[in-house]
């Protein structure tokens, strides 16, 4: 298939991630089908995604006109059969459960033309771990989005040893239709380029706290007042939630048996329990919504 023959992007899992790639894939001209295991978030999508659209009229993103266009882009099915009709490209964005993205791939496979592009949005598990259960393991890779796709615009486009070479370059062609940076991974990893590197970072920020190098605050500080950031690292770490922190400090304590990750572990969870998830619970590291390191004297030298 060459990039000018792909026309429809069927999404697979509506939540958090799917609901914004489809509006990235309708808002560059892609006719778009969506569908969800849960016939509650199919129905309350459309809603969901005129809210997302009218977020970006209001910041003067997009004009009103362009927002209508592109809603009227996307249709919600309930049946797989219907949804999987004259698809061109699979993305598929259910949970980060490696049966489950394999039963949906099986599942999808049957319905599908046999020519269309499987892909996985998939933060950790690596390709090679789905592409049997896709039935069509050259036409498939990962293809991973940052949240939020239009501000971190770049896409992890990772194959697996069978993934075929005109397949990768149909990816890459794509991403740039819908304004992403393709980054091209040469072999398989979990976590691509920018997981990676970001958990790097996060865990050795946690590192030297429950180590008692230095205080969080400070750690941010450091950060902060050499690369110039908005936010530190425990502030991300606040962002992502400490519930799910824990359990990727978790998999990395079991995966590397080092001694360091089990003492990190156990500091995160002396937060967790006394209630403290981070942003969503208006408490982690910071007290929100106003944290400390939002506040002008955070990163004076005389505070
Ligand atoms: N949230 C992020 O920041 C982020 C970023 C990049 C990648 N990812 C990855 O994207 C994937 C989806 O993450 P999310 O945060 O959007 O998840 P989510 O939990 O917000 O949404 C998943 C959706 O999939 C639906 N679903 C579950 N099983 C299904 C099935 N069999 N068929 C159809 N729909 C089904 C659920 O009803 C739900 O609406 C995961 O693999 C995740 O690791 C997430």
């Amino acid at each position: 298939m060459r990039i000018d023959d792909l026309r429809r992007v069927l999404v697979i899992g509506l939540g958090t991630m799917g609901q914004e790639i489809a509006l990235q894939c309708a808002r560059f001209g892609f006719d778009v089908v969506c569908y969800d295991l849960d016939a509650e978030v199919g129905e309350s999508c459309r809603g969901r995604l005129g809210t997302l659209v009218g977020q970006w009229v209001g910041a003067g993103l997009l004009p009103a006109a362009d927002a209508r266009r592109m809603l009227d882009r996307i249709r919600i099915e309930f049946e797989p059969a219907a949804a999987a009709r004259q698809v061109d490209l699979l993305i598929e964005c259910v949970p980060e459960i490696r049966r489950a993205k394999a039963e949906v791939f099986a599942r999808f496979h049957e319905l599908c033309p046999p020519e269309a592009v499987f892909v996985t949005n998939a933060s950790y598990l690596t390709p090679s771990m789905l592409a049997k259960s896709t039935g069509r393991p050259e036409l498939f890779a990962a293809f991973h989005f940052h949240d939020p796709v239009w501000v971190a615009n770049v896409v992890d486009i990772m194959p697996h040893p069978g993934t075929a070479p005109a397949t990768i370059e149909l990816l890459a062609a794509f991403a740039e239709r819908i304004d992403q940076i393709p980054i091209v991974c040469h072999k398989e990893n979990h976590g691509y380029v920018f997981n990676s590197m970001l958990r790097s970072f996060l865990m050795t920020a946690i590192a030297l706290a429950s180590d008692g190098v230095a205080d969080v605050e400070d750690i941010d500080r450091a950060w902060m007042g050499v690369m110039k950031t908005p936010i530190g690292p425990f502030g991300i770490l606040d962002r992502i939630g400490l519930d799910t922190v824990y359990d990727i400090v978790q998999y990395w304590t079991l995966v590397s048996k080092d001694p360091q990750h089990a003492k990190s572990r156990e500091f995160i969870k002396r937060l967790l329990d006394a209630g403290q998830l981070g942003l969503k619970s208006g408490h982690g590291f910071y007290r929100y919504p106003h944290p400390a390191f939002e506040q002008p004297g955070f990163l004076q030298p005389g505070r």
